[in-house]
């Protein structure tokens, strides 16, 4: 259904900062008084959150395909239940990881390819109509930088069943990922995620002021 709120998702892949920006992202849309929910997937309702930790608990082996599928029933549940409710109300949803992760880590990563696309459509199609973002900001870094961030501070974030897959994994989500940017380029805004915090952050809110506060700033 159409609706006037503003979609907007973080995508990269585990390392490239998507957590601490959108602590950023939080605090600037409080400051300028916008109305928004923060969300994260898979997860963000209860039972996306169990489904969440079969997918990620790192004794959990099981298929490509299965997993493509439960983060495509977490992605499901948490969009019925979170996204279109706050979206209907006009408000801004910032959301850690999308259909844009299942498409790099599954299609790519997994090699599973175009079924990934076939189920992610079907799971975001609510009433006929496909709820895509109105922006996926991607944060690029390289296997190496990501992975080196998220196994050298010890900070209480969970390392999960996917931080550990082989380099070769990460570099193929990686390819992935540049390979999406390129067929959904009006989807996408990339910002280098090498950069120091601030200057990652400062081309984040270029972004949302455009998206968000267009009108305000002419
Ligand atoms: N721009 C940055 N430069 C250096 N380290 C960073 C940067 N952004 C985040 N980090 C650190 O990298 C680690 C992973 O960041 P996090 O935000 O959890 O990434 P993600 O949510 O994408 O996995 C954290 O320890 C965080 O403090
Ligand atoms: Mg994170």
């Amino acid at each position: 259904m159409e609706h006037s709120g503003t979609f907007i998702v973080l995508e990269g892949p585990d390392g490239s900062g998507k957590t601490t920006q959108i602590g950023r992202i939080e605090t600037y849309l409080r400051e300028r008084g916008a109305d928004f929910v923060s969300t994260r997937e898979p997860g963000g309702v209860l039972v996306a959150e169990k489904i969440r930790s079969v997918i990620l608990g790192v004794d959990h082996a099981m298929s490509g395909l299965t997993e493509c599928l439960l983060y495509a029933a977490a992605r499901r549940e948490h969009l019925l239940q979170k996204v279109i409710p706050a979206l209907e109300a006009g408000r801004i949803v910032i959301c850690d990881r999308y259909v844009m992760s299942s498409l790099s880590y599954q299609g790519y990563g997994r090699e599973l390819g175009d079924a990934v696309l076939d189920i992610n459509k079907r799971a975001i199609n609510v009433d006929g109509f496909e709820y895509w973002p109105d922006m996926n900001i991607y944060l690029d870094v390289t296997p190496e930088i990501g992975l080196q961030r998220i196994h050298e501070k010890n900070d209480g974030r969970e390392i999960n069943r996917l931080d550990l897959e082989a380099e070769g994994f990460h570099r193929k989500v990686r390819e992935g990922y540049l390979q999406l940017v390129r067929d959904y380029e009006s989807q996408f805004t990339t910002v280098d995620a090498s950069q120091n915090e601030d200057d990652v952050f400062a081309d984040i809110k270029e972004v949302l002021d455009t998206l968000l506060f267009k009108r305000e700033a002419n």
